[in-house]
């Protein structure tokens, strides 16, 4: 086991406030592709021309066709890995407080963590355009393309595009427990969207330690992190959480 797991087990074990920010890398293994770097969508299908709400707006077909139709067929299938588990299992052992999470899977609740904050909103639900009626979006049939609400309105994931605002709500309390955290811990995020990636600076400028996990460096490790674990997060994860119930 690398120096690194025992180091962020020890810390880990000694905090009872750690607040976790997770991006698309935590998804991995769970067979969910991130959005940047090898294999991720944006290779494939430009944000600027299908992720933005002024997009959606313009087209929503082609939007539910290139992007959404893909992320509701790997999120249909996708179950949790060993990361979300392992942070379940870090809550229940009174150690995580609170996870942020710019994923829309819906992955860490599926795990059973209870106090998930969703920056970029959830992908498990679909609202009408015109009336606001609210849809399941696994019970949603893709027959037709952009669905429809039975009113005939357009339905839109609850989703954050981008141009869009981050709920207040959670921007708000997301910034309060950064500044009152011992420990940040970032899991598989590539750290380049604000606001969400600000996270670990706040936590950091009120004196908590920022603990990274991911196969890659990032634009935190060198400025905020204190250390990265280098590795993938359900691998890391398995081995952390093993640690931490040894050392306890
Ligand atoms: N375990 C941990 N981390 C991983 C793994 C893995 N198995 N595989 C890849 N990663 C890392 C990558 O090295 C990268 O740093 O996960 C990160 C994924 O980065 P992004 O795809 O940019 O995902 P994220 O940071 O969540 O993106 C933020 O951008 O497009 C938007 O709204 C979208 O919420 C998303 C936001």
């Amino acid at each position: 086991m690398s120096d690194l797991i025992k180091q962020a087990a020890v810390d880990l074990a000694g905090s009872d406030n750690v607040v976790v920010l997770t991006g698309a890398g935590i998804s991995v293994e769970s067979g969910i592709p991130p959005f940047r770097g090898k294999g991720g969508v944006w290779e494939r299908v430009d944000p600027m021309e299908y992720a933005t709400i002024d997009a959606f707006m313009r087209d929503p077909g082609r939007v539910w066709d290139v992007l959404v139709r893909e992320m509701k067929n790997c999120i249909d299938r996708s179950r949790p890995n060993d990361a979300h588990y392992g942070l379940a299992t870090l809550e229940k052992m009174g150690i995580v407080k609170t996870v942020i999470t710019q994923n829309v899977d819906g992955l860490h609740q599926a795990a059973g963590s209870t106090d998930v904050i969703e920056f970029h909103g959830n992908f498990a639900w679909l609202r009408c355009m015109e009336c606001g009626q609210r849809e399941e979006t696994r019970k949603i049939a893709m027959a037709e393309i952009p669905p429809r609400c039975s009113c005939g309105g357009i339905l839109r994931p609850e989703v954050i595009f981008f141009g869009e605002q981050i709920p207040t709500a959670a921007l708000m309390r997301s910034e309060q427990i950064a500044s009152r955290c011992d420990i940040m811990l970032v899991v598989g995020t590539s750290a380049v969207v604000q606001p969400a990636a600000y996270m670990p600076v706040v936590a950091k400028n009120s004196g908590a330690r920022v603990i990274e996990i991911n196969p890659e460096r990032t634009p935190l490790t060198a400025s905020t992190s204190d250390y990265l674990v280098q590795g993938k997060a359900g691998k890391v994860m398995r081995k952390l959480v093993e640690e931490i119930e040894r050392l306890r």
